[in-house]
């Protein structure tokens, strides 16, 4: 398999070079190729040359199997131009518009909400990712002066709403799990997220042994804090997706954890960690790898490399359940060691 490998800003170096070792342990050791082209595409690279990604950027990384990213943005260049034609870009470009973001409590030491277990703690976030607030649909009037009006709009479609509500009720059912909760703001939004509740409504009845159920999402911050176990598949659209995947990342021990993929099912897809680039610890091997060690195995069952993904989880719950990892899940490894510790794990359990 041929993978673009993006390193990009902050610690986005660090935790990439980790997971990639882990994957060269797991398909070393199960005897698959796999070949890895580093693009520079970075903060670093638009302040060097002025370009944020290539104009036949997307089009290169069609050729690949999948595209793995560490995390973009950097302080120096404010207006985060280069992170929205890399990263948003290969979303919109890519047409990547399921972006799957699983919240999987991994032991219960790790859950900063009190006596919960990891069976409490498993449901998965099913991101709209190719429109909503993100599209960059609007502008700005009189920017700069006391009269400033700055609109931005809200795209909602009914092919972008109902493939994404589809593909929710589909991996519910595929996957066994009973349970699929569309949330929104459709009683403040009343035009664009009707469009939800009309997508909704429509399709649940198709998938007569999963339950439908619709909550706001103002509610649905309050009830991922006071019982997460109710939830199994969440669905919503890109912001609401965006923020409630970092409070998913809090129950499962913060954002060094938190596994993602940006995909469109059949075609290059693209796999990054939830979090960013966290420039505060960038460069002092402290960030912890595992949320890109997760995405990597996320990528390599995408692509069909089941052994491997599975030996690679396993290792990190391990890792994890021996406290050994970085110091914000209370272990007192760096990234790179978190990184060769998992490797090694890896390769003695995954046999040709
Ligand atoms: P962030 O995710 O970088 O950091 C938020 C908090 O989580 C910080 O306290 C940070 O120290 C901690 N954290 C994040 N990753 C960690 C890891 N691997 N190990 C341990 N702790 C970790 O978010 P932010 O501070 O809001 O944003 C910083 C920059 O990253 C901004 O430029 C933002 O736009 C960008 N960003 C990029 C992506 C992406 O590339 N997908 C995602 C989110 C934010
Ligand atoms: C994420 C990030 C991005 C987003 C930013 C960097 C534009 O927060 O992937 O969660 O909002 O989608
Ligand atoms: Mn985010």
């Amino acid at each position: 398999m041929e993978i673009a490998l993006i390193p990009g800003d902050g610690i986005g170096p660090e935790v990439t070079a980790a997971a990639m070792a882990v994957v060269a342990a797991a398909t070393r050791a199960s005897g698959r190729s796999v070949t890895t082209e580093t693009l520079p595409w970075s903060a670093d690279h638009f302040l060097a040359t002025g370009i944020t990604i290539p104009q036949d950027g997307y089009t290169m990384l069609r050729q690949f199997d999948a595209v793995f990213v560490g995390a973009l943005g950097d302080p120096r260049v404010p207006d985060n131009r280069h992170a929205r034609d890399i990263l948003l870009g290969m979303r919109f470009e890519l047409d990547l518009y399921v972006n799957y973001r699983p919240v999987r409590l991994l032991d219960e030491r790790l859950c900063p909400l009190k006596d919960r277990k990891p069976a409490d703690v498993d449901f998965v976030v099913f991101r709209e990712n190719t429109e909503g607030l993100y599209v960059g649909v609007g502008g700005r009037f009189k920017a700069g002066t006391a009269d400033e009006v700055a609109i931005q709009e809200e795209v909602n479609t009914y092919k972008g709403v109902h493939r994404i509500v589809r593909h929710a009720f589909e991996f519910a059912q595929t996957t066994g799990r009973t349970r699929v909760c569309m949330a929104d703001k459709s009683n403040a939004m009343t035009d664009g997220h009707a469009l939800w509740q009309r997508v909704f409504k429509e399709l649940a009845p198709e998938y007569p042994a999963i339950q439908p159920r619709h909550v706001y999402i103002d509610a649905l911050a309050l009830y991922l804090v006071q019982d997460p176990s109710q939830f199994d598949v969440i669905v919503t659209n890109n912001l609401f997706g965006d923020i409630i995947t970092d409070l998913g990342a809090a129950l499962q021990g913060g954002l060094g954890m938190a596994a993602s993929g940006n995909l469109h099912p059949g075609r290059t897809s693209m796999f990054e960690p939830v979090h960013g680039s966290a420039p505060p610890l960038a460069g002092k091997n402290v960030a912890n790898p595992i949320g890109a060690i997760l995405s990597a195995a996320m990528m390599l069952e995408y692509l069909g490399a089941h052994d491997e993904a599975g030996a690679m989880e396993a290792a990190v719950a391990k890792a994890v359940r021996d406290r050994n990892g970085t110091s914000d899940i209370g272990g007192a490894l760096g990234t790179r060691e978190t990184g060769d510790l998992i490797a090694g794990l890896v390769r003695t359990s995954v046999s040709r």
